[in-house]
């Protein structure tokens, strides 16, 4: 059974995610709209993944006995003028992420709720992916510049990805 404290948190969290969720299903229109099919690509499986953390909380609130209370998502920005603002953007909040997870790991262990602490240990090493991936997509495209044919290529390159299904939830199912 989860206290109220963890539940409340993680049902935080939970709003947290899908308003993570939310940025970047915003910066995917956003590029849609410029054209850059490849980048808008990388950010709509960034809102799968940010769903899926949301699944993970909630799977995890149900499975300890919790009610998994879903709050209003806040409005989002709409408007990035270049990839790399939008990168930029997704760092500073991925670190903001960090800082949460952070955050709710130390409850976790005031609140000697091991199980939870237990299945944060998946979000702070996602977390580490998530700083990463951004920094080097900002390292990218401030190399890039201007340059058309290299803007075009990574463009290309961002087009290949796809969303699998975070471990979590593969052995959930
Ligand atoms: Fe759910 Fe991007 O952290």
């Amino acid at each position: 059974m989860l206290s109220k404290t963890i539940e409340d948190a993680i049902n935080a969290q939970i709003n947290a995610e899908l308003w993570s969720a939310y940025l970047y299903l915003s910066m995917a229109t956003n590029f849609e709209a410029q054209g850059r099919s490849g980048i808008a690509n990388w950010f709509k499986i960034q809102f799968k993944e940010e769903q899926a953390h949301a699944e993970i909380f909630m799977n995890y609130v149900n499975a300890r006995g919790g009610r998994v209370i879903l709050k209003p998502i806040d409005a989002v920005e709409t408007e990035w003028a270049t990839p790399l603002d939008a990168f930029k953007a997704t760092l500073a909040h991925e670190q903001k992420v960090t800082a949460l997870i952070n955050n709710l790991y130390a409850l976790a262990e005031s609140e000697r709720d091991y199980a939870t602490r237990d299945r944060l240990n998946w979000f702070i090493s996602e977390q580490v992916e998530e700083e990463e991936s951004a920094q080097e997509l900002i390292d990218k495209f401030s190399l890039i510049g201007d340059n058309g044919m290299g803007l075009y290529m990574l463009d290309q390159e961002l087009a290949a990805r796809v969303f699998n299904t975070p471990s979590p939830l593969a052995t959930a199912e």
